[in-house]
């Protein structure tokens, strides 16, 4: 079969060339057979090379004719030798374009003269079809090392793991120009042996969820997983009597549906594991066009070629790269959330009554971001946070006490304004200094036996003991307005009166020294207007802040992780910059801080009974968050916000586990 034509309107060509056949190499074709309807030469060259052979007046008379027929059949190589005298100019009166054509030769020359001039005007089009053809293949290429190079940017881009697969297998079906195909992942036991084959996504109609296959030489896919070979079926229900593996047509049947050529490659990673298969099925012309059965069955379907094994296995090997890499990431991030779970937990027991209060503060604060981010309308329509966004602030959230490492257990877990042994110390003193009265009332009374003998002890001992009773009951009153003194709640003015009365009293030791009742320290602890701390200890645990920020500030945070701490940071900061550490303004504090901080409030008011204080009802705490937003300390949008969305009931509908 020819691969070259000569088109003329001379019927006598054919028998004058007769004893060039075998040189000029070309199929005849008569003219006024191209000028039929949908002319076309069937054959599957890339480029045609064509001479037409024309007399004079056909070229004059059907110009137009050929220049469709040249414009229509773009893959045409041609060239036009007219019939006619050598020194006549027919082509410029045609529109035809001057440089296809090669010569004037009369049909009256010499054959010799004409084969010689076809032989030469054919090897010219040959020329040109190689360098054409090379071109081609070049720009294919080109192509394709484009977009491998796409895929293995976008594949690296990809943080969903779903996503990332169903791009995988997309982008080997349409490099490979596959009708069908899915993507297999290997699965390994707790050893770290691979076991089975889990099928994850498919390019065709499976209404199906994930299964596994056991990982042998059985089914296709799975032969190619345990032995790491290629294999290029080019008819799934013809395969050779010799071969492992069975071609499962289940699908076929179900769905209507014809499995013939199939590509399957092995995704293997750097150490060449096999971590999973793609399988490809029904390689055709065209990516986008739809193959009903009969056709997949006939020749709209073709084997894939070497070309196609190689482009689908450096698809499969950036593929390997990818989710080996996406594992890697998910690994280091279930090891970070590992760790961070493990040193909230490890802070939160140094103080076991705000356990749990980091898992919920980040729970809450989510949640809110999560109900701002959909927000499509009003003033937080334009606020809206990316995956990378969503796990700053729960990171941020999660360790924004993280501090309280820097803060003395004492302050920490400090719930009366004394710590227990300084309220012992007074107590043995008000013990020792009852002995010390009783003791001299006692001496009274050896005295009163030396000097006056019985006569008159009975009612003189009555006196002493009323009177020794009336110490004691001034010593226990004394001790009562101390203990209550000692409470964290707000100090009354009666009670800080007699406080004040408390120390100015004072007792004479054995050597007769005068020594106060009770210390300037202990007065200075007890007389706290409110809660257990003073001053000093306040600044202590409000230091945690700062804590938290130095120690965010260590850690290399990736790029979309950055503002960790810097959210944590002005988690205390209020509106109106009377927060703490900086004292920031409304507009310098991070919105996520915001949130925080109405998360972090909530929950510290609703969280279970403490030893110095009770937990209050939702409602309540509702409206002590009102009342700062009235202070301009909480941000009114995003309280409404966590308000109308319920954000505070998110655990509820959580494992009892997080509300420890
Ligand atoms: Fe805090
Ligand atoms: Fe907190």
């Amino acid at each position: 079969m020819f691969t070259q034509f000569i088109i003329t309107d001379n019927t006598d060509l054919s028998g004058k060339i007769n004893s060039y056949t075998q040189q000029i190499q070309a199929e005849i074709i008569l003219f006024s057979d191209i000028l039929k309807d949908e002319f076309l030469i069937k054959t599957t060259n890339k480029f045609i090379p064509v001479v037409f052979y024309l007399k004079k007046e056909t070229l004059l008379n059907n110009h137009k004719a050929v220049r469709n027929l040249l414009t229509v059949n773009s893959n045409f190589l041609s060239m036009i030798i007219v019939d006619c005298p050598s020194d006549e100019d027919v082509f410029s009166k045609t529109d035809l374009e001057n440089d296809i054509y090669y010569n004037n030769i009369e049909f009256s020359s010499p054959t010799i003269f004409i084969a010689r001039n076809l032989i030469n005007v054919f090897s010219y089009l040959q020329m040109r079809k190689e360098g054409f053809e090379l071109q081609y293949k070049h720009n294919i290429s080109s192509s394709h090392i484009s977009k491998l190079t796409r895929i293995g940017m976008s594949l690296g881009n990809e943080k969903d793991f779903t996503k990332l697969l169903r791009d995988i297998l997309f982008s080997a079906r349409e490099i490979c120009i596959a009708d069908g195909g899915s993507l297999y992942l290997v699965e390994k036991d707790d050893n770290g042996v691979p076991k089975n084959l889990r099928f994850k996504v498919s390019a065709l109609d499976l209404k199906t969820s994930e299964f596994i296959m056991p990982l042998n030489k059985q089914s296709i896919s799975g032969y190619v997983a345990f032995t790491g070979q290629l294999l290029n079926i080019p008819d799934a229900y013809n395969l050779p009597a010799n071969v492992e593996y069975k071609f499962n047509n289940e699908y076929d049947k179900l769905k209507n549906y014809y499995s013939k050529s199939m590509l399957v490659v092995p995704m293997k990673n750097h150490t060449g594991e096999v971590i999973g298969v793609i399988q490809l099925i029904n390689k055709k012309r065209n990516f986008n066009q739809k193959l009903t059965p009969e056709q997949m069955m006939g020749n709209d379907v073709t084997p894939f070629d070497k070309y196609s094994e190689d482009l689908v296995m450096s698809v499969a090997g950036q593929a390997a790269v990818a989710i080996q890499n996406n594992n890697l990431i998910m690994d280091i991030e279930k090891l970070f959330e590992g760790f961070v779970t493990a040193s909230v937990s490890a802070i939160e027991s140094r103080d076991p009554t705000t356990s749990g209060h980091s898992f919920r503060v980040a729970e809450f604060t989510v949640g809110l971001a999560k109900l701002v981010d959909s927000l499509d309308s009003g003033i937080f329509k334009d606020i809206k946070f990316n995956y990378d966004q969503m796990r700053e602030i729960r990171y941020a959230s999660l360790l924004h006490d993280f501090g309280k490492v820097g803060v003395r257990e004492k302050v920490l877990v400090k719930s009366k304004k004394l710590e227990g042994h300084q309220l012992d110390i007074i107590k043995w003193r008000f013990f020792y200094l009852q002995k010390d009265i009783e003791a001299k009332l006692n001496q009274k009374k050896v005295d009163f036996l030396k000097n006056n003998g019985s006569l008159g002890f009975p009612d003189y001992e009555k006196k002493i003991d009323l009177e020794f009773q009336v110490e004691k009951e001034r010593l226990k009153d004394l001790m009562d307005i101390i203990i209550k003194c000692n409470e964290p709640s707000i100090l009354e003015q009666s009670s800080s009166q007699l406080l004040d009365d408390i120390a100015k009293i004072n007792y004479d030791f054995l050597d007769g020294t005068a020594y106060p009742l009770i210390t300037q320290t202990e007065y200075n602890f007890l007389s706290i207007k409110k809660g257990s701390l003073d001053t000093q200890e306040r600044l202590e645990i409000e230091s945690h802040v700062e804590h938290t920020y130095q120690f965010l500030s260590k850690i290399p945070w990736t790029d979309g992780l950055k503002a960790i701490p810097r959210i944590a940071h002005a988690h205390h900061e209020k509106l109106d910059g009377t927060g703490y550490p900086r004292g920031l303004q409304n507009h310098e504090i991070p919105i996520q801080s915001k949130m925080m901080t109405i998360a972090d409030i909530y929950d510290a008011l609703t969280d279970k009974d403490r030893p110095y204080k009770k937990a209050i009802p939702v409602e309540r705490a509702l409206d002590i968050l009102k009342m700062e937003v009235k202070d301009n300390h909480v941000d009114n949008d995003l309280l409404n916000v966590f308000i109308e969305g319920k954000v505070f009931d998110i655990l509820s509908k959580k494992s009892p586990s997080f509300i420890a």
